[in-house]
Parts: C-alpha cells; sequence; structure tokens
C-alpha cells in the first residue's frame, strides 16, 4: 500500500511528509483492517507534531498523520458485528501525531469506529470525528433547548458543525466569523453573525438581552472574550475554551485566569479547557443526525492523495471554511466495493 510518512517536522510537517510504500498494516485482535476512502484533516495533525520538544519525543521514527477517516472494512475485527465490505468512520488511531489516516488502509478500533448508514456519503462522514464530537461534546452535554449560545469561530471545521448542531439541539446561537463567511454561517442556521473584521466582538456581545448560557471558543486569541464573558454570559455558565494559543503569555493568562477567583479579580464565570472523548455513542449520534439530514460536513476543498501535503498548506492558513478533505480511493471504492 501507499502511505504518507515523515520522521521530522523542520520547515513544517508538509515539507517533511514522503509518500512511501510499505506491506499492508496486521490488525491486532480488537483492531479492523479497513481500506481508506477519504480522510480529512484538523489542526492537531500538525500542531503537536510541531511543537519543538514534545513532538520530537513522543513521536515514533516514521509516523503517518491523520485522524479522521472514511473507509470500508476489508477484515472485521475479532467479536465485532461488522462485516467486510461493510463502511464505517471513526478515528484511525489514538495519538494526534500518527494515528494513521494519510494512508491507503489503516487499523482502527472499533471502539473508535462505528459503521456509514446507508445513504450517508463516505465523503461526508470523513469529516466528522474531530470537529464533530468536538463540537458535540462542547455544546450538547450543556444546553438545554431554548438556550442561546456563544460560538466564537463558526466557519471552520468545528464551528460549522458547531452551528448546526446547536441548531439541532434546539439552541439560539450567536456565532462569529470574517465577512465573507457571514452567509455560509447563517446558512447553517446561525441566528445572530457578528463580523469580527467589521467591530469588536465583545461589546456586541454585550448588548446581548437576555444574556448567554453557554460559550465555546474555537478561536481562542481574544481573552477579553472569557475576562468579561461575565458581561454577556448568565451566572454559573461556562466557557469552554477548545481553541488554546500555547505561547508563555497565553498560557499565563489561562493559568491566572483559572487560579484568581471571580470575587478577587479573576474570570467570573466558569472557564474550562476541552479535550474530545473516544466516545462511540457519540460517533453514532453524530451520523445519525447527518443521516436525518440536520448536520453536514461543509467542504472547503478536496485534494488527491498524491496532493495531501497541499491539503496541509490550506489547513494551515486557518482560513478554511469547513473541513480540508484528502480522496484517497473514492474511485477505487466505487469500482470494486460499491
Ligand atoms: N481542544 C481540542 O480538543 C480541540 C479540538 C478541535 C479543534 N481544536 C482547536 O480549535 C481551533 C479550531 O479548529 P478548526 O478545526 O475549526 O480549525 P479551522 O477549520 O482551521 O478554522 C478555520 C476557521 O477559523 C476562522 N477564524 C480564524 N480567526 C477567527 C477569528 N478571529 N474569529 C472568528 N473566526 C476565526 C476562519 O474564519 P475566517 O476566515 O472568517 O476568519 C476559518 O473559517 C484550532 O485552534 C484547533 O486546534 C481544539
Amino acid at each position: 500500500m501507499r502511505i504518507w510518512q515523515y520522521s521530522g517536522t523542520k520547515g513544517g510537517l508538509e515539507n517533511n511528509l514522503k509518500l512511501n510504500s510499505t506491506p499492508l498494516p496486521v490488525p491486532k485482535h480488537n483492531q479492523h483492517l479497513v481500506q481508506v476512502i477519504a480522510m480529512a484533516l484538523n489542526p492537531v495533525d500538525y500542531k503537536l507534531a510541531e511543537m519543538p520538544l514534545v513532538g520530537r519525543l513522543i513521536r515514533p521514527k516514521l509516523a503517518t498523520p491523520g485522524i479522521d477517516f472514511a473507509g470500508v472494512i476489508v477484515t472485521p475485527a475479532k467479536d465485532s458485528s461488522l462485516k467486510s465490505g461493510q463502511l464505517v468512520f471513526g478515528a484511525s488511531g489514538a495519538s494526534p501525531l500518527a494515528s494513521g489516516a494519510l494512508s491507503e488502509f489503516t487499523v482502527p478500533q472499533p471502539a473508535s469506529s462505528t459503521s456509514i448508514p446507508e445513504g450517508v456519503d463516505p465523503i461526508q462522514a470523513a469529516g466528522l470525528t474531530v470537529a464533530g464530537m468536538t463540537a458535540y461534546q462542547s455544546i450538547v452535554p450543556r444546553v438545554t433547548p431554548g438556550d442561546r449560545i456563544f460560538i466564537n469561530g463558526g466557519s471552520g471545521g468545528t464551528g460549522m458543525f458547531g452551528i448546526q448542531i446547536a441548531k439541532a439541539v434546539g439552541c439560539h446561537v450567536t456565532t462569529t466569523c470574517s465577512t465573507e463567511n457571514v452567509d455560509l454561517c447563517k446558512s447553517l442556521g446561525a441566528d445572530e453573525v457578528i463580523d469580527y473584521k467589521k467591530g469588536s466582538v465583545l461589546e456586541a456581545l454585550k448588548i446581548c438581552e437576555p444574556k448567554l448560557d453557554h460559550a465555546v471558543d474555537n478561536v481562542g486569541h481574544d481573552k477579553d472574550l472569557w475576562w468579561h464573558s461575565h458581561e454577556y454570559l448568565k451566572p454559573g455558565a461556562v466557557y469552554i475554551k477548545v481553541a488554546a494559543d500555547l505561547s508563555l503569555h497565553s498560557v499565563m493568562d489561562t493559568i491566572k485566569a483559572k487560579i484568581i477567583p471571580g470575587c478577587l479579580g479573576g474570570v467570573k464565570r466558569n472557564l474550562e479547557g476541552f479535550r474530545p472523548s473516544s466516545r462511540r455513542e457519540d460517533l453514532i449520534e453524530l451520523v445519525k443526525l447527518m443521516k436525518e439530514g440536520k448536520i453536514k460536513t461543509v467542504i472547503d476543498s478536496k485534494f488527491s492523495f498524491e496532493e495531501a501535503p497541499k491539503a496541509f498548506v490550506r489547513l494551515k492558513t486557518g482560513r478554511a471554511k469547513g473541513k480540508v478533505v484528502v480522496d484517497v480511493a473514492v474511485e477505487t471504492y466505487n469500482k470494486s466495493w460499491a
């Protein structure tokens, strides 16, 4: 099979990826062998790998990036109810540095993957896992129908799912994006869209009446948004920082925000970080919402397998409208399996 691999990240992960040929992976008893049809990139696929020390210390010598995949089962895991030929999607592996989806075959575990129902396009399912789970887990357990929520960054991979999921569970959504993405956010169901190019997001939030019930931050740059969250969030509301700026200054700010009590000048609402949990039941719920037409993967761009490094270049602009997808073998799948 062909597989993209890297052994360093000097000059950027995309400049270190090599398309190699290797034997097919041999699945363990708790892994499916899957032929990948499509995969999607997430910022975590390069951010951790490119962190100077972390990347070098915990990365295998030769690593293949990519968590999100959709594919077809060649050999199901032992004891799995899934069959050869069945479509599946999910997380290819557990390490963001080397999850292995950017490859023609991969070996996901049944616990972090599930079947794609009939009628759902594998390319659509390929974009769901990390961004969809992040949006789902940062919103659904925290809200009740009728809640008013704020999603900072509504047009990227995570935000576009956030808007749709929040609407699907009955929330009123206020989101942000640049001028050119206002229509996209509205088309996904956002009730109020704040164009951050045209004025202060905080000032626009302060006039929200009634105050908001929940906030999810997929951008993470504007610290005024959490330090002043009491000016637009109700008492007891949670502000979830999905995106984190990892500069020393920002990390120090977050520590300060978390340890100083609100009454002593700290953040006066509940500031939380976020890490998605690998919950199969959430994957099942997400693909059910997709099957019902309540959510879709907005595809920013689609690259062929051979063009995978270009897909990273696009993702790294930080301007993707939805997901950056790599078509690994859609045509082969259509000819030989469908
Ligand atoms: N904690 C976790 O487990 C976790 C999980 C998933 C994602 N994340 C993090 O969350 C962030 C978002 O992920 P993603 O997959 O959505 O990334 P993405 O797809 O690359 O996001 C790109 C989008 O961000 C928007 N954007 C950039 N600056 C903005 C601003 N100041 N205000 C509003 N929107 C802005 C852009 O819209 P415009 O062009 O309109 O500006 C673009 O549509 C990343 O930092 C990622 O690392 C963390």
